[in-house]
C-alpha cells in the first residue's frame, strides 16, 4: 500500500540550515494535502549539523512513531548517510520523479531525502507526491530486503 493510502499516515520531516527553506516548502505541500507530520527542525537558515536532524527523524521513523520520514539537507547525501545507519531505516535520496517512485516500489524506502541546493520547490513538490503514491511491490524485492536486514538484524 502507498503512504499516503495509509491509515493515520504521519510523516517526520527534518533539515538542516541548507534544506530548511525546501523544507518549509515541503511543509506547505503537506498542508495543502492534509497529511499530518511533525516538523523536527531546523527552524531557521542558521547553520546547523545536519546528522543531528537525520538521527531524530530516522529514530522516530525506526520506533513506528510515525510512517516515514523526509530529510532535506544541501546535496540531500548527508542525510541519507546518517539515516541509513539508523537499524530499520531505508533511505533513499532521490532526485527524480522515477527514483522516487522506485524506491518506494523496489527498495520500500522509508525515508526519502532531498536536495535544497538541487531541486526547485516543484521538482521537490512532483518528487514527493510521486514517494507518496507510490507502493512497495514485495514479490522478489521482499527478498532482497530480507538480505539486507540480516546486516542489521531488522527490516
Ligand atoms: C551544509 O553546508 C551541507 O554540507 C549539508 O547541507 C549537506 O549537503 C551535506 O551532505
Amino acid at each position: 500500500m502507498d503512504f499516503l493510502s495509509r491509515p493515520g499516515l504521519k510523516l517526520a520531516l527534518g533539515s538542516d540550515h541548507a534544506g530548511f527553506e525546501l523544507k518549509q516548502s515541503i511543509a506547505q505541500y503537506l498542508r495543502e494535502k492534509n497529511i499530518q507530520f511533525e516538523d523536527f527542525g531546523a527552524h531557521s537558515s542558521d547553520r546547523v549539523d545536519y546528522p543531528d536532524y537525520a538521527v531524530k527523524v530516522a529514530r522516530a521513523v525506526a520506533a513506528g512513531k510515525f510512517t516515514a520520514g523526509i530529510l532535506i539537507c544541501g546535496t540531500g547525501i548527508g542525510m541519507s548517510i546518517v539515516a541509513n545507519k539508523i537499524r530499520g531505516i531505508r533511505a533513499a535520496l532521490c532526485t527524480s520523479e522515477y527514483m522516487a517512485e522506485y524506491s518506494r516500489r523496489h527498495n520500500d524506502a522509508n525515508i526519502l531525502c532531498l536536495g535544497g541546493r538541487i531541486l526547485s520547490p516543484e521538482e521537490a513538490r512532483r518528487i514527493t507526491e510521486a514517494w507518496l503514491t507510490s507502493p512497495f511491490e514485495a514479490g522478489r524485492h521482499a527478498q532482497r530486503l530480507r538480505k539486507m536486514a540480516e546486516l542489521t538484524g531488522r527490516e
